[in-house]
């Protein structure tokens, strides 16, 4: 195994003995509501501490992985509103944000469909949206977090490259799910008020730059 190899599994090993990371990430696969991995969990606290965010939205709580990556990265005050609409889901999230020692004075759960959430967020209010649910709507994500983020606020779209078939796979045809992770790529790239990147880093971040 490489140095670089050998650096990158302690930084997962880390991660998992932290036990209320790996409760979240374990009751997440255990619950079909997909966690990040450790990659991704790693690359969300960097960009909330590069971004000294101190509000941050989310969509897709899910059992809570990325919510304490980013809380773990955000200011110390930092509040992280996160929203899902599946309350079992949240439940199990905010007794793990609270043992993490995030209770309410840190995260803002809000259980609905993001769809008629986002809406009521203050406009500019944010310095990072995290999208992390239904792939189908991502395009309209990209148009609520342009308007939620403050000048110079960070959107990162998880999966964006969980998308791309295997270059010898069988031929198939794109699922909608698919076509909209092309489109809001496709989006992002073209839109010159925005500073965009593809991180390769778990099965892909898409991070844009609001300007
Ligand atoms: C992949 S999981 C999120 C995992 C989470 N980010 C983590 O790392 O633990 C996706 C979540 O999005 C939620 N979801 C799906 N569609 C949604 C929608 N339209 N509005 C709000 N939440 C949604 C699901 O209930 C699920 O909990």
């Amino acid at each position: 195994m490489s140095w670089a190899r050998t650096e990158q599994t302690r930084f997962e090993q880390d991660a998992l003995e932290d036990p209320v990371l790996a409760e979240a990430h374990e009751a997440g696969v255990r619950s079909g509501a997909a966690p990040v991995d450790t990659a991704a969990g790693s690359a969300l606290r960097f960009l909330a501490a590069a971004t000294r965010a101190h509000s941050v939205v989310e969509v897709g709580t899910g059992c809570g992985t990325s919510g304490l990556w980013l809380l773990r990265g955000m200011a110390p005050e930092g509040i992280l509103t996160t929203v899902d609409v599946n309350g079992a889901h949240q439940d199990f999230a905010r007794g793990l944000f609270s043992r993490a020692g995030a209770g309410a004075g840190r995260a803002r759960l809000i259980r609905g469909a993001a769809s008629e959430v986002l809406p009521r967020l203050t406009d500019g209010g944010y310095d990072l949206v995290l999208i992390d649910a239904d792939a189908v709507s991502y395009p309209f994500y990209l148009e609520e977090a342009r308007r939620l983020l403050r000048p110079n606020g960070l959107v990162v779209f998880h999966n964006a490259m969980a998308a791309s078939p295997e270059p010898d796979g069988p031929l198939r045809a794109p699922d909608p799910g698919e076509t909209a992770v092309r489109e809001v790529i496709r989006m992002v790239r073209e839109d010159e008020s925005m500073v965009a990147l593809l991180l390769p880093v778990g099965p892909g971040l898409l991070a844009a730059i609001r300007s």
